[in-house]
Parts: C-alpha cells; sequence; structure tokens
C-alpha cells in the first residue's frame, strides 16, 4: 500500500511539552497539568493540532519520568488523575489531540512488578525481566549501558543479574513473555479508553532481546553485538503488529516509534500502512551529524551542510510513497536547535526562522518541542551541581572524576549536548523565573529570559513565535505542504538548503540561507514556471523581485508558490 491516503497525523503540527519544565500552577518549582491547561490558550494560538505529553506517571524520577513505577496513576507533582482527565476535556472541546508516551522498554525498579520479580527466582513476575547468572563471578557480559557503568546489575535477594539498557533504576522488560505483553496491552487500553489520540514510544525498536541475549557465548567482547542486534532485534515487528492487532486497530489514533539507529530500510518496516504497525518513527541520523562517527554524542565535530542535505533528502526520499516521516530538531533530549545548527547571538530570529522553514516546509509530520517556537536557546551553568540530568551527571562523574579527563573540555561538550539545554523552564516572561513558577525553580532558569520570553513574542509581530504560527498556517491551508513531493536543489552547494515541493501542477520553492555571510541562488534551468507567488520570509523581499537570481542575507529564507 502506498502512503498516499489522507490521515489527520499527517496534516497535524505536534507540541511536545516536557511538563515538569512546562509551568507551575502551585508554586513547588515543578511544572504541572494545572499548569498545562492554563497555557492552552496560548497554544491554541499557535495552531498545534496534537500535543505529545512527555511521562506524567507515578515515578521516582530517576530519569524525570522516563522511569515508571505505575502506569496507571499521576505522578503527585503533576496534580491528580482528575487534573488530568480535565486536561484531556479541555484540549477536546478545542479540537487538540493529546498523545501519551508509552515507556514500556523498562519499568522503574520500583513498580510492583519488579518489587515482586525480585522477591524469589520463582515469583509470577520474575519472568517479565531479563535475568541471567553470573558470568566467573561478575556480570553475564561486558554490555555497557545508556547512562554508564555495567547493563547488568547484581540483584543480592536471588543471586542473579538484571539487564537495564538505562540506568540501574530502569530495569529491561521482557516481550517474550506472553503475559508481560498482555500486561502491557491492558495498561494501554486504560489511556485509550479515556478517549487519548496516540502514544509517542519510548525506544520502542529496543523490545525484542532475544537475538542478543542468545548471541553471547562469553563475558568478553559483547559490546559490538549489543549495538548491533539490541535495536531493531528479530521480533520487534512481531511484537509491533501483535500490539497493532491487539490493541491500536481499535482506535482512531497516531503512533509515532522512537527508534534509534534506525534506518530508512527500517523505518519502512516500522511505517508501511500495509504492515500495520506504527504511522512514524523517530530517526536519529541527523542528529548524529556533529558527533564523530562511532564515538558517543559527547564527541562532537562541526555539522557539514553538505551531510545534513543529504541525510534528510535521503529520508524525504525513501519514504516518499511508503511509511511516514517525523520532521524534528528539537526534544527534551537534544539541545536547542538555533544553538546547535543555527546562530543563537546577533542572528538568532533568523536562524531559528531559517531552521523552521527548512523543517516544515518537508514532507511528514513536524514536531516543536516547547520554547523553540520562541528561539529559546542552550544554557551554560558553570557549575556541574546545576546540572540534573542523570545522562549528563554520570558522564562527568566517569570522565572527570574517574578518568580525571581535562574538565573544561567535558563541561564544553555539556554545554553544546546535555538535555538539560531542552530542560530549563519555560520562559514565559520577564517577572522572577520567567514566569515559570512563584517558588524555587527545580532547575535554574536560562539567564536570557528577560529578552527571549513569551510576552515579549506575543508582541512582537515579526516574533519567532508569529514566524511559526505562519507555517503552521500555511500547513493547514495547502495540501501541498502535506503531500506534495520532494526534490532537493543545489545538491552541493555549500551554504544553501533548497528544495521543491511538487503536487499536480503547483509547485513550492524553498530556499535556505544556512550560514551568517550572504549566498547567492540561482534558480535551476529546469525549472520553468509562470508565476511566482511569496508565501513567507524571514526577511521584508521585494514581491516584483526576479527569482531566478536572489542575493540571500545571512540566514535567509524564503518559500515561494509557483505556477507551473
Ligand atoms: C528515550 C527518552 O527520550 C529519554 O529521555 C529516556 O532517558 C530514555 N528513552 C530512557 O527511557
Amino acid at each position: 500500500m502506498s502512503n498516499k491516503q489522507e490521515q489527520w497525523w499527517k496534516e497535524s503540527v505536534v507540541y511536545q511539552i516536557y511538563p515538569k519544565s512546562y509551568y507551575d500552577s502551585n508554586g513547588d518549582g515543578i511544572g504541572d497539568i494545572k499548569g498545562i491547561i492554563a497555557k492552552l490558550d496560548y497554544l491554541q494560538e499557535l495552531g498545534i493540532d496534537v500535543i505529545w505529553l512527555s511521562p506524567v506517571y507515578q515515578s521516582p524520577n530517576d530519569d524525570n519520568g522516563y522511569d515508571i513505577s505505575d502506569y496507571e496513576a499521576i505522578l503527585d507533582d503533576f496534580g491528580t488523575m482528575t487534573d488530568w482527565d480535565e486536561l484531556l476535556n479541555h484540549m477536546h472541546s478545542r479540537g487538540m489531540r493529546l498523545v501519551m508516551d508509552l515507556v514500556v522498554n523498562h519499568t522503574s525498579d520500583e513498580h510492583t512488578w519488579f518489587a515482586e520479580a525480585r522477591k524469589s527466582k520463582d515469583n509470577p513476575h520474575r519472568d517479565y525481566y531479563i535475568w541471567r547468572p553470573p558470568f566467573d563471578g561478575k556480570e553475564p557480559t561486558d554490555w555497557v549501558a545508556s547512562f554508564g557503568g555495567s547493563a547488568w546489575e547484581l540483584d543480592e535477594e536471588t543471586g542473579d543479574y538484571y539487564l537495564h539498557m538505562f540506568s540501574k533504576k530502569q530495569p529491561d522488560l521482557n516481550w517474550e513473555n506472553p503475559e508481560l505483553r498482555d500486561s502491557i496491552y491492558k495498561m494501554m487500553k486504560f489511556w485509550l479508553d479515556k478517549g487519548i489520540d496516540g502514544f509517542r514510544m519510548d525506544v520502542i525498536n529496543m523490545i525484542s532481546k532475544k537475538e542478543v541475549l542468545s548471541s553471547y557465548e562469553d563475558y568478553e567482547n559483547q559490546r559490538a553485538k549489543l549495538k548491533d542486534y539490541a535495536f531493531n532485534g528479530e521480533r520487534v515487528h512481531d511484537f509491533l503488529q501483535e500490539m497493532n492487532k491487539e490493541v491500536l486497530s481499535d482506535y482512531d489514533i497516531m503512533t509515532v516509534g522512537e527508534c534509534p539507529k534506525v534506518t530508512p530500510h527500517e523505518a519502512k518496516l516500522y511505517t508501511d500502512e500495509a504492515r500495520k504497525e506504527l504511522n512514524m518513527v523517530f530517526q536519529f541520523e541527523h542528529m548524529g551529524l556533529d558527533k564523530i562517527k562511532g564515538k558517543s554524542k559527547w564527541d562532537l565535530k562541526p555539522l557539514s551542510l553538505l551531510d545534513l542535505k543529504e541525510n534528510l533528502s535521503k529520508w524525504q526520499k525513501e519514504l516518499e510513497n511508503t511509511g511516514w516521516n517525523s520532521l524534528y530538531w528539537n526534544n527534551h533530549d537534544q539541545p536547542r536547535v538555533v544553538s546547535r545548527f543555527g546562530n543563537d547571538k546577533e542572528y538568532r530570529v533568523e536562524s531559528a526562522k531559517m531552521l523552521a522553514t527548512l523543517l516544515h516546509m518537508m514532507k511528514g509530520t513536524p514536531y516543536i518541542y516547547q520554547g523553540e517556537e520562541i528561539g529559546m536557546t542552550n544554557v551554560k551553568f558553570n557549575q556541574i551541581e546545576e546540572y540534573k540530568d542523570i545522562e549528563t551527571l554520570n558522564m562527568y562523574k566517569e570522565r572527570v572524576l574517574e578518568q580525571g579527563r581535562d574538565q573544561m573540555e567535558i563541561m564544553d561538550a555539556i554545554h553544546k549536548k546535555s538535555r538539560d539545554n531542552a530542560r530549563t523552564p519555560m520562559q514565559w516572561n520577564n517577572s522572577k523565573n520567567a514566569g515559570f513558577t512563584e517558588g524555587n525553580p527545580w532547575i535554574s532558569v536560562n539567564p536570557n529570559y528577560p529578552e527571549i520570553n513569551v510576552e515579549h513574542s506575543l508582541q512582537d509581530p515579526d516574533s519567532i513565535f508569529h514566524y511559526y504560527k505562519k507555517l503552521i498556517d500555511l500547513r493547514h491551508t495547502h495540501k501541498i505542504i502535506v503531500y506534495g513531493g520532494y526534490d532537493l536543489l543545489l545538491e552541493n552547494h555549500p551554504a544553501i538548503f533548497a528544495y521543491t515541493r511538487t503536487l499536480g501542477n503547483e509547485r513550492l520553492l524553498i530556499v535556505n540561507n544556512f550560514y551568517a555571510v550572504e549566498a547567492e541562488f540561482l534558480l535551476p534551468e529546469n525549472l520553468p514556471y509562470k508565476a511566482a507567488e511569496l508565501f513567507i520570509a524571514n526577511y521584508p523581499v521585494d514581491e516584483s523581485e526576479p527569482i531566478s537570481r536572489i542575493m540571500l542575507k545571512p540566514y535567509e529564507s524564503r518559500v515561494y508558490k509557483l505556477t507551473l
């Protein structure tokens, strides 16, 4: 089946909320559900269709809610189930949809399933998790967890190790066990029957571990195998097809699977409509272009525009007829894009708009992460104590305290890549704590809030906010932006990222100067057109100016509609 079928989730723009940092309604320094309700007018003004809400479930917060101890209860910090019901009602009455985070590769070690499982080897819940005996008195293999250290933790009581791909407080679930799968499906129905509109599925391509677990023969040299086999395991498609049949297919919802290390070929397996698995995946290839290949995210290298063009175009073309793309620059795990790929100093506004245009005119469902719409930037805390993210803190401990590496160099990597760049509080206005809380924020506010905040953005008709609003509006009013075919132009141009979108006898021309110096755009000769109408631009444009040659200003973006 091709992907030509029209679907609401293809026509939507999604806004991600990281609740802990959005808006605090009760002065405890932590964002909450009532705080989100209070900001729905703002989101409606922006024009988004769907909210993806990062986890609000009960959790000891080892990984800010991605370690869930009760899937069917709301964390006290965030409010109550009644607050949540109210949020859903308010959203639905405004025509907005709600997508919840589904974290089922692992639970918290404080989940009752795990508390039961560790009681004894014959506990009925034992097999909900992955256990192995010690190898020669130590861990079963040399696997390393995503947040550092061994991926195995000894359970003193029963003498076996359990697997945790993330922190040791996030034991991995055993998807081979049909009872576990059944429990997950029941939980999913609990939320779907409450009326939610979909799931964002956390590291969903890591749930099939059969292959990786049967592939190790001894302790040493298993690391490479973990990388090769832990993602897109043998049974993952069986599991997702089963989940689709048992649960998803009964509801009109959207699904997006977070899939690290996924290639377009695999993404098509997950999202081909005929295969009945997911609607789209989050791929990570473009997020890896500014790190040294084969190294960790902290080992930085400058982004090459040619690599970015090649990569994003590959995804556009490969998923042109099968599957569907998600489009994103930001989320709660990534640094702020304007600091990362744009210019957060003299061209903050221009470059944020350019990056937005580049992404939002592509084919796929766009995701906006809170604060992106006002051009929020990375933060530079000088003290490691100001950082809260477990991944950042573990890396610092390992590299600086244990390996004695240069502290300045590591702090520089943290400033550029820490997940806390995305997690500083949303900047609402220029009052204390950026208007995020009346109390002490759980993480410090970015000191640039007096300049960068929602109130300013709403007042200034030329703001990044109003530009995003217009991009969203264009997508809602022109099917070509949703369904048109994509073609890259000027493949080897070192500074310009230009492409077209084509549907019937309409074509869009999208031109972006990726850098702070002027660049000359020459329209390729094989692009004839009768008339050109300017759709959006991030500088004033003389509309009578011919488009065959354009001198683009720093970070200039323009979108024209061409009549063929
Ligand atoms: C991916 C989530 O986006 C991230 O925040 C989390 O730490 C890991 N999965 C583990 O759940």
